[in-house]
C-alpha cells in the first residue's frame, strides 16, 4: 500500500491550480480539482483495514435521527470488534454516518497525506503559514445531511466518492451572530446554530464530485446534503497566525460577555477587562485547541449488529 502511495505523492495532489487562485484563497469560497480519490486508502478493503485499525477515541459512528430531527436526538454507536466490511455495508444499506478523526496522528499514510496537502498550499498561497493540522474521514450514507453549523479552524472538504450538495452561508449577521461565534469558540453553544430556510437564497451552493474540494472562509457556517448514494470526503482542518490571534478576541470578547461587559469581534479597545480577558484567552487557546475534537460527543448507546434490525442492537 505505501508504496502505492509514495507513487501517487510523486506528483501534486493539488492539480489544475491556477495563478489568480492565491488571491481568493480564504477569502471566498474556492473549488479546487484534487487527486486524493486516486490514493490506495479507499479501495474497499484497505478502507475496511483502516477501520479496524481506528482507536476507539477517534471515531464516532453516529444514526443521525430522522430528516429534520435535532442532533440531540442522534446516537452515538460502537463499532468495537467490527469487520470494515460490515461498517462499510451498514453505512450503505443504511441510515448511519461514520467519522474517523485525526488521521494525522495514528495512521502513517495520513501523516504523509497531510503534510503533503498542507506543503502545496503553502508554496501555491503565499504567506499562508499553517499549523495545528487535522485530517478526518467522514463515510455516510445515501441522503445522509450535515446540519447547519460553523467551525472554529480553517478547513477544507475534499469528496472521494459520491456526491454532496455543500451550502455555505457569510459569517456574518443573521447568518452568524457575533455571540452565536462567542459560543462556539467557548463551547458553550452547540456546534449547530440557528437556521432558516429562507437563508439558502444567500447561500453559495456547489456540488461536490470526487476530486474536486471547497475551502469557503474562516467560520462561514456551512450545511451538507449527500446525494442518494454513499459519500466518502476529506476534512482538513488548519490555524494560522491569523486564526489563533482572531480566536483569541472572539474568546476574549465571549468572557466580557459572559461576565456582562460588551467587546466588539474586530476590536478590544483599551479596558482594562479587555485586556486580562485577552490575555488569559491566550493562555486558554493551546488548551481549547488540543482538546477540540479528541473525545466521543456523547456516551455509545448501540452497537453495530449486522443481524439486527437497522443493524443496531442496545450496548
Ligand atoms: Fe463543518
Amino acid at each position: 500500500m505505501y508504496h502505492d502511495l509514495a507513487l501517487v505523492l510523486q506528483h501534486d495532489l493539488i492539480v489544475e491550480w491556477k495563478e489568480h487562485y492565491k488571491e481568493v484563497f480564504g477569502k471566498h469560497t474556492l473549488l479546487l480539482k484534487n487527486r486524493l480519490h486516486e490514493l490506495p486508502v479507499f479501495l474497499p478493503e484497505n478502507l475496511a483495514r483502516l477501520i479496524e485499525a481506528t482507536p476507539s477515541e477517534h471515531y464516532d459512528f453516529v444514526r443521525p435521527g430522522a430528516i429534520g430531527t435535532k442532533k440531540s436526538q442522534w446516537l452515538q454507536g460502537s463499532i468495537e470488534g467490527a469487520k470494515g466490511e460490515d461498517v462499510l455495508r451498514a453505512v450503505e444499506e443504511g441510515r448511519f454516518w461514520l467519522s474517523l478523526r485525526a488521521l494525522q496522528e495514528w495512521d502513517e499514510g495520513f501523516r504523509q497525506i497531510t503534510s503533503k496537502i498542507f506543503d502545496e498550499l503553502e508554496v501555491k498561497v503565499p504567506g499562508f503559514e499553517t499549523f495545528k493540522h487535522k485530517t478526518g474521514m467522514l463515510i455516510s450514507s445515501p441522503g445522509a445531511q450535515v446540519y447547519y453549523h460553523a467551525d472554529v479552524p480553517g478547513q477544507s472538504l475534499w469528496q472521494v466518492k459520491g456526491h454532496k450538495d455543500v451550502y455555505i452561508y457569510e459569517n456574518s449577521d443573521p447568518f452568524l451572530s457575533g455571540e452565536q461565534l462567542e459560543g462556539i469558540f467557548l463551547g458553550t453553544t452547540e456546534e449547530e446554530i440557528r437556521f432558516e430556510p429562507w437563508y439558502d437564497e444567500f447561500a453559495t451552493k456547489v456540488t461536490l464530485s470526487p476530486g474536486e474540494m471547497a475551502h469557503w472562509p474562516l467560520n462561514n457556517p456551512h450545511r451538507v446534503e449527500n446525494h442518494d448514494e454513499v459519500n466518502i470526503s476529506v476534512t482538513t482542518e488548519h490555524f494560522t497566525k491569523e486564526i489563533r490571534d482572531f480566536y483569541a478576541i472572539v474568546y476574549a470578547n465571549g468572557l466580557l460577555r459572559a461576565a456582562g461587559i460588551s467587546g466588539s469581534r474586530h476590536s478590544l479597545g483599551a479596558m482594562k477587562y479587555a485586556k486580562m480577558a485577552l490575555a488569559a484567552a491566550h493562555k486558554m487557546i493551546y488548551k481549547k485547541m488540543v482538546r477540540s475534537g479528541a473525545t466521543a460527543k456523547s456516551p455509545r448507546s448501540f452497537k453495530l449488529d449486522m443481524a439486527a434490525p437497522d443493524f443496531m442492537s442496545d450496548l
